[in-house]
């Protein structure tokens, strides 16, 4: 079982009885907006996390999709995670989802700065990456203050609710990250 500290936030595998909380989340017109689903039903989003809870079983496994806890408040205020997008590469996707009665304060940041460190330093990750909609201006934000490097901007490679959608891809390596880490002027430390 997976279990990340950081300040704040406790970073943890999913158990079934968390879905209600999630789905508090992710029924939300605002949180699905740039996403590739709609608002999640009840029965939608109580199989996410039973799914989500049975990866965490598995014995070789690929996919960290972790519940974002407020410990100060013991709530469940997200997601986030990692998945293996090439395990012989060590290649992974980074994602992440804040309730919006908590945006704005560095969430999603602090969570995804964890699972960096948990990736690269723990996983052995050779290269960790994210996407999205070049409109989701707050996504975009956290992937610069985490340090990954805009690398390619994809037009229309995506059919998403009814339209085409271009894509921005962002990513880091292992080095990048060990020498943001180790150095004065990584964005997570001064963000
Ligand atoms: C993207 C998301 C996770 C960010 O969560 P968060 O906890 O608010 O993120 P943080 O507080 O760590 O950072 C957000 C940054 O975006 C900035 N921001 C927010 N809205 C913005 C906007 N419309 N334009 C520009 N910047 C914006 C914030 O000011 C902050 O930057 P700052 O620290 O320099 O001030 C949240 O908006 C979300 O859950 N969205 C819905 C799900 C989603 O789109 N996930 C990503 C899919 S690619």
């Amino acid at each position: 079982m997976v279990r990340l500290e950081t300040e704040r936030l406790l970073l943890r595998d999913f158990a079934p009885d968390d879905w209600p909380a999630l789905h508090a989340v992710e029924s939300r017109g605002d949180v699905a907006r740039y996403q590739s689903f709609e608002p999640r039903t009840p029965e939608e989003s109580r199989a996410y996390v039973t799914a989500a809870s049975e990866d965490a079983t598995q014995a070789s496994r690929e996919t960290y999709d972790l519940a974002v806890i407020l410990v100060a408040e013991n709530l469940l205020i997200g997601r986030c995670g990692l998945g293996l997008t090439n395990p012989d590469l060590g290649e992974a996707m980074l994602w992440y989802t804040i309730h919006p009665s908590y945006w704005g304060q560095g969430y999603a940041t602090e969570a995804a700065h964890r699972l960096l460190a948990f990736g690269f330093d723990e996983l052995r990750l050779h290269r960790i990456w994210a996407d999205c909609d070049p409109a989701n201006s707050a996504s975009v934000r956290v992937l610069v203050k985490l340090g990954l490097r805009h690398e390619a901007h994809l037009i229309e490679n995506a059919w998403i609710k009814g339209a085409w959608v271009d894509s921005l891809l962002y990513a880091i390596l292992d080095r990048e990250w060990t020498t943001s880490d180790r150095g004065q002027q990584s964005p997570i430390r001064h963000p």
